[in-house]
């Protein structure tokens, strides 16, 4: 029976992006002989304006349905003034929450040349390769109480830090495990020295730490670690941290790599997955052609690593990334004597690259 691929564009560029992830996808299967199909089904501002609400049943029930979830973005100034619940972004944190989606793990890594790409000297960041892992479905995220009350005469907006025993637990397991296939060193990222949240954090990480005694662990705080990735980025090789920290410093982290247009993500936990790009809806550029579909299409092997477990077509893919890189750009990583190209022609550049490249040799390598 084919595997089912459920493609939610959403706002902005998110469709467009999504449109060449998907060719890729479809491209990369047929190669390798896998049955896939694909289907569409609304999520986000778009969401909101064809079924009144950000996430609808349908949407939702096809995703718990599919194999995979691959997403493009989420949001825009159209909708920016709808009640927090009926936001583009509550239908993405609705359906990471309802899915399960307790781990994200974005890496950051950089791709050819782009290290000139990069805001930071080369120097810094060359030779980075980090993974983010966040966790997803708790934290100030989606603690209660939560809202703006009126308490004694003024208005107070209250939000909750919570995290369980279990859920530090399974996400920071997610973390050894990951830092165990990569350099063996884990980064737990905390504030354990104001909140309670961590000082928990800290102490599951470090006794689920005895069970991984090959994989060196350290605790930095959070403040510390967005200095440190900033100051010397190749430090690191796998971090594990709360939703909002990880949030936060996963865009750091893209950075680093010279465009947010180029990081994937993948997020996992029970049965379900959804893939989608690190950067959001760029309202500004949407529907001109411009934007970069390199993280769609990067999430996209990251989907048939994880998730249909073919690694081999996920280093194609990367290679062929790497390949187009040599010679075009979109603008978002533009740089002197680049031919510039927009998001179709970077899409169509991917699978000519991908069609002369033997997969067989590839896999051989992987
Ligand atoms: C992200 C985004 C989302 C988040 C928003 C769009 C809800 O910033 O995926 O990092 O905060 O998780
Ligand atoms: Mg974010």
């Amino acid at each position: 029976m084919a595997q089912k691929i459920l493609v939610m564009g959403g706002d902005g560029i998110g469709p467009e992006v999504t449109a060449q992830a998907e060719l890729v996808l479809k491209a990369a299967a047929q190669a390798a002989g896998l049955d896939l199909a694909t289907e569409a089904a609304p999520i986000g501002g778009i969401g909101y304006d064809q079924a009144g609400t950000p996430l609808p049943p349908e949407s939702l029930a096809r995703a718990r349905a599919a194999d995979a979830v691959l997403l493009g973005a989420v949001g825009g100034p159209k909708w920016d003034r709808l009640d927090f619940a009926l936001r583009p972004e509550k239908g993405l944190l609705k359906l990471r929450q309802e899915l399960g989606l307790f781990a994200n793990l974005r890496p950051a890594e950089i791709y050819g040349d782009l290290v000139h790409a990069s805001t930071l000297k080369p120097e810094v960041v060359a030779g980075c390769d980090i993974m983010v892992i966040r966790e997803l479905t708790g934290d100030i995220y989606f603690g209660e109480p939560r809202g703006i009350f009126l308490e004694n005469g003024v208005r107070v907006g209250r939000n909750t830090m919570v995290y369980s025993e279990p859920e530090i637990e399974r996400i920071v397991r997610v973390g050894f495990d990951v830092a165990r296939k990569r350099r063996k060193k884990l980064c737990s990222v905390d504030k354990a020295n104001v909140l309670e949240t961590s000082v928990l954090w800290r102490e599951v990480a470090t006794r689920i730490g005895r069970e991984f005694p090959d994989v060196e662990l350290e605790h930095m705080y959070v403040d510390n670690a967005a200095m440190q990735l900033i100051r010397a980025p190749t430090r690191f090789d796998t971090i594990v941290t709360g939703n909002i920290f990880g949030d936060i410093l996963s865009d750091a982290a893209a950075m680093l790599t010279g465009s947010i247009g180029m990081l994937p993500s993948a997020s996992i936990g029970g049965r379900h997955a959804l893939y989608e790009p690190v950067h959001g809806s760029a309202p500004d550029i949407a529907g001109r052609d411009a934007a970069n579909p390199l993280a769609a299409i990067l999430s996209v092997g990251m989907l048939f690593r994880y998730t249909l477990d073919r690694p081999a077509l996920d280093g194609w893919i990367r290679a062929a990334v790497t390949a187009v890189l040599a010679q075009h750009r979109t603008a978002d990583i533009m740089s002197p004597g680049m031919q510039q190209v927009g998001c179709k022609r970077m899409g169509e550049l991917v699978l000519e690259r991908l069609a002369r490249t033997p997969l067989q040799a590839q896999a051989a390598r992987h």
